[in-house]
């Protein structure tokens, strides 16, 4: 008989890493926690390891946790693993809500090794299917097939949480290589070679990924050009003032979900750029007291060509020749690197392929896209069975905090309270105007 858990975690990110901490938190003793086993293809805890850029800081403040917002009182928070490795005090001093992402990503490996016995590492969820009936436990299986063995595992399970990610997007076209590298394949490439006698890298993109990454081009070669593709006139600030960080609050969530079409367009029009194609404040200013100081000195290597895409790649025999069009001009530059990097950013989580074999259950709203409740779980056919959650993929319906970590903490509490079927509880899970699973008039076709 197939190994069977309450529930099973498809990939373990930040996102399932809360969830494991929230069901460990549920009130009671042990065996009123429903059993988990979470499925990781990596073959350790790693949070984009490859953007881990050495003085790359967090978006989000310290507190936005994966445990903080939901409960202060936790084992698990940052303050907690600050005073473990006994950085507290000088935590504090330093007077910054914005760790270094290194450091974020050190609290992540500490907490994701308190729960290393329901974690298996080098395994990749394939398939997501109903379960036969013919008896066994769970209405769900989950096909699963590990890195250093042969033929794939099934596990059985009454709840499936897929929480794998964002995916890397490049112009349509790209392939990838040797020196044409998405930023999400960064620092493993980056370090794989010298590049110390470089004379010119490229990079596309005009938001974090991409600023972060000229920087660290202009600082890690010695005299090469960097020429960075941006479609804007220039890197464009991104908002994170008071009123505007308002849009990742739990709140917003309620807010968003229940809104009308026109509020939930609202969210976009005006808040976009809290979080896409765009800089904070402090890397933005640094790149421009670079140039500008370039400037004077004579030594000019920060090469912007503004208000322009790159349409075109082609690798060479040492390096790669991109096409940048100018938007003004319509005119197309050719130039020769040694590497292009494209900060282009990501698509939304798709949990689609792994949910092929139960798509025929799940219900879809006009646009074709899964409908999706309040908690996170999605609306199947009556009959079926399993519940399926997303953690990700749903900026449509739950607005602009599904991809980021600001609501994890809570989210996380709403898909144990969900599964227990007590959503209404209050502390632990977050109540909500939904708990019952209902979904706003307008999303229901
Ligand atoms: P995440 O992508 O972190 O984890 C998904 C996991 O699933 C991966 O480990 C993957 O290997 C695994 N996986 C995928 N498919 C699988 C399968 N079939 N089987 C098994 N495992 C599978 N947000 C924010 O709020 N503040 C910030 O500071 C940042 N910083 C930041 C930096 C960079 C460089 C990027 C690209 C993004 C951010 N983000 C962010 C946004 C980012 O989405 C967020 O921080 C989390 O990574 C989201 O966590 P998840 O667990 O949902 O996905
Ligand atoms: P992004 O914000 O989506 O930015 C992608 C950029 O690529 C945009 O400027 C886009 O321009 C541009 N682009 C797309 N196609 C192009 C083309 N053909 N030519 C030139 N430019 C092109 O992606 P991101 O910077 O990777 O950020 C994604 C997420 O990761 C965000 O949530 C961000 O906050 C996060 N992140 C966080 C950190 C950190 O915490 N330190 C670091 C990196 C990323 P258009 O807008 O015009 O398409």
């Amino acid at each position: 008989m197939n190994e069977y858990r309450d529930i099973v975690g498809v990939g373990f990110g930040p996102a399932n890493l809360a969830l494991t901490v929230a069901l460990d938190e549920v009130p009671g003793n042990g065996t009123d926690r429903p059993s988990a086993l979470f499925f990781e293809r990596q073959p350790e805890f790693g949070w984009h390891r490859n953007m881990l850029l050495p003085s790359a800081k967090m978006q989000v403040a310290f507190v936005k946790d994966l445990v903080t917002f939901r409960n202060p009182g936790s084992a698990y928070t940052f303050v907690s693993y600050l005073h473990h490795v006994g950085r507290l005090a000088r935590f504090v001093n330093n007077q910054d809500f914005f760790p270094t992402r290194l450091e974020f990503h050190d609290y992540l490996e500490w907490v994701a090794s308190h729960f290393t016995d329901r974690i298996r590492y080098g395994a990749e969820v394939r398939a997501i299917r109903p379960a036969p009936a013919d008896g066994s436990p769970g209405s769900l299986e989950v096909a699963v097939r590990y890195r250093d063995r042969p033929g794939s595992q099934v596990v059985s399970a009454d709840n499936v949480v897929i929480s794998t990610g964002l995916v890397p997007r490049v112009p349509d076209g790209t392939v990838l290589g040797e020196r044409v590298w998405h930023s999400s394949q960064f620092l493993g490439r980056f370090r794989a070679r010298d590049w110390s006698g470089a004379r010119r890298v490229a990079v596309v993109g005009a938001g974090q990924s991409a600023a972060e990454l000229t920087a660290f081009c202009y600082d890690n070669t010695t005299n090469a050009e960097i020429i960075s593709v941006v479609p804007s006139y220039g890197y464009s600030i991104a908002d994170d003032t008071p009123f505007a960080n308002e849009v990742f609050d739990g709140q917003a969530v309620d807010d968003y979900y229940f809104g009308t079409k026109e509020s939930q367009d609202a969210y976009w029009r005006y808040h976009r750029n809290t979080n896409y194609s765009v800089v904070d404040d402090d890397l933005l200013r640094e790149l421009y007291r670079r140039s500008y100081d370039d400037e004077f000195t004579g030594a000019r290597r920060l090469n912007f060509q503004r208000l322009s895409r790159i349409d075109g790649v082609e690798e060479t025999a040492d390096g790669a020749r991109i096409s940048v069009r100018s938007l003004s001009t319509g005119q197309r530059n050719h130039f020769d690197v040694d590497f292009v990097v494209f900060g282009t950013g990501y698509h939304p989580m798709d949990p689609g392929p792994l949910l092929a074999e139960v798509d025929q259950y799940l219900l879809r709203d006009e646009n074709g896209r899964y409908r999706v409740d309040r908690h996170h779980r999605l609306l199947t056919r009556d009959g079926f069975g399993g519940g399926i959650y997303l953690q990700g993929g749903t900026e449509q319906t739950h607005g602009l905090s599904a991809s980021l970590l600001s609501n994890m903490a809570v989210r996380s509490g709403e898909i144990v309270g969900s599964i227990l079927g007590r959503a209404k509880d209050g502390w632990p899970w977050t109540d909500s105007r939904a708990a019952d699973g209902s979904e706003p008039a307008a999303a229901v076709s």
